[in-house]
C-alpha cells in the first residue's frame, strides 16, 4: 500500500519538484541517483571509477508513449556512448526497451535500438538490455538476438530473471548462444502465476542460476545486494577453479556502498548501475524505502507525512 503510493507519488511533477526542494530528502535521494541530467551521470561515474567501480548508466523510466519522448531516450543513450568515449570512462548503457518506444511500436524500438547499437560498435561501447515485466519477456529474447547476430557479443547483452516460474530455459537458450548476461532475481511485481512470490523460491532459483551462469557464461555479471547470494557466488567461483576476473558484481548505485568497498577490496570487480534524467524520482523513493528504519523516519518528517 505504502509502496504503491510512493510509486504514484513519484511519478508526480509536483511531488519530484517537492522532493528535489527539500534538502534533507534531495540529499537522501541523490545518494541513488546520477543527477538530472547525463553530465551530472558522467560526473557519478567518474567519481565511481575514482573508487574503482565500473559503472552503467541508465537513463531512468520506461514505458514511454511519446514518440519524441522514445526518440529522446534513445538520443540520449547514443550521447551517453560518445560521452563515455570521449572521457575514458569505465562504463557502459543500460537501457529499458519501453523506454525507447517497445508499447509503441515493437518495429520502431528495434530500429531505435539499431541506431544505438550502431553508435555502440562505432565507439568502442556497450549497451546491456534490461528485462521488464514478463509480458515482455519473449519480445525482449527475441529482439536481443536479433541484435546480438548482428552486433556481436562485445556490443549488446541482456538481463535474465531468476524469478520467472515458466522460464529457466531462457538461460540456457542464452547460454547456447554465448551471450553476456547480467543475472538478476527480478524486480517487478507480478502474479504468483508467472513469478516466485516467496523469497525461499526465488533465492534458490536464483543460487541455481548463478552456477549455471558461472559455469558456461561469457562475461556474466550477478547483480544482488543480498551478502548470501554473494557468498554464494564467491564459493561456486571458488569450487569451479575460476578466478575473480572471471565475473564481475553489479549493484545500484548507492546501495550498500560498504558491501561494494568490501568486494572491490577483496579483489571482485564492481559494477553499480547509474540511474539519472527527469524520472530519477521514482527509482529514488524505491531505494529510499529500502534503507534503515533511522533515516526513513527523517524522510517521512521532512515531507510532513507523519
Ligand atoms: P534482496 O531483494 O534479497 O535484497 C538484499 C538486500 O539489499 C536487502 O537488505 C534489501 O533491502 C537491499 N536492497 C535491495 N534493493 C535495494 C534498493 N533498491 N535500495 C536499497 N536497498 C536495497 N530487475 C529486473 O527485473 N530487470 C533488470 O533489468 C534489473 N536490472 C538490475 C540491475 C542491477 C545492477 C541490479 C543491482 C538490480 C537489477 N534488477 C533488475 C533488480 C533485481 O531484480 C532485484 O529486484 C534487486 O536487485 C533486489 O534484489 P537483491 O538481489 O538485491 O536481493
Amino acid at each position: 500500500m505504502i509502496r504503491k503510493a510512493a510509486q504514484i507519488l513519484a511519478r508526480q511533477a509536483w511531488f519530484r519538484k517537492l522532493v528535489m526542494s527539500t534538502p534533507i530528502v534531495r540529499e537522501l535521494a541523490g545518494r541513488f541517483v546520477g543527477g538530472e541530467d547525463l553530465a551530472s551521470a558522467l560526473a557519478a561515474a567518474r567519481g565511481a571509477n575514482a573508487r574503482g567501480l565500473k559503472t552503467t548508466l541508465n537513463f531512468h523510466g520506461m514505458h514511454v508513449l511519446d514518440l519524441a519522448e522514445a526518440e529522446g531516450a534513445a538520443q540520449q543513450a547514443m550521447d551517453a556512448l560518445v560521452r563515455i568515449r570521449e572521457e575514458g570512462l569505465d562504463s557502459n548503457v543500460s537501457i529499458k526497451l519501453t523506454k525507447i518506444g517497445l508499447d509503441l511500436d515493437p518495429a520502431y524500438c528495434q530500429l531505435q535500438l539499431r541506431r544505438i547499437l550502431e553508435c555502440a560498435a562505432g565507439t568502442g561501447g556497450f549497451v546491456r538490455i534490461d528485462m521488464e515485466e514478463s509480458n515482455y519477456v519473449e519480445t525482449t529474447l527475441r529482439v536481443f538476438e536479433e541484435m546480438q547476430d548482428r552486433f556481436g557479443n562485445g556490443t549488446v547483452g541482456l538481463v535474465i530473471q531468476s524469478y520467472l516460474r515458466h522460464r529457466a530455459g531462457d538461460l540456457d537458450r542464452l547460454l547456447d548462444r554465448k551471450a553476456s548476461i547480467r543475472l538478476v532475481k527480478g524486480g517487478y511485481r507480478e502474479p504468483a502465476s508467472q513469478v516466485f512470490r516467496s523469497k525461499a523460491e526465488v533465492d534458490a532459483a536464483f543460487n541455481r542460476d548463478i552456477e549455471r551462469l558461472l559455469l558456461r557464461g561469457v562475461s556474466p555479471a550477478i547483480a544482488t545486494h543480498d551478502e548470501a547470494a554473494i557468498a554464494w557466488t564467491l564459493a561456486v567461483q571458488a569450487r569451479l577453479g575460476l578466478g575473480r576476473e572471471a565475473f564481475e558484481f553489479q549493484m545500484l548505485y548507492g546501495v550498500r556502498p560498504d558491501l561494494q568497498e568490501r568486494l572491490l577490496a577483496d579483489g571482485c570487480t564492481v559494477r553499480c548501475y547509474i540511474p539519472y534524467g527527469g524520472d530519477w524520482a521514482t527509482h529514488a523513493v524505491g531505494c529510499l524505502r529500502r534503507i534503515p528504519a533511522g533515516a526513513l523516519t527523517r524522510f517521512r518528517h521532512s515531507l510532513h507525512l507523519s
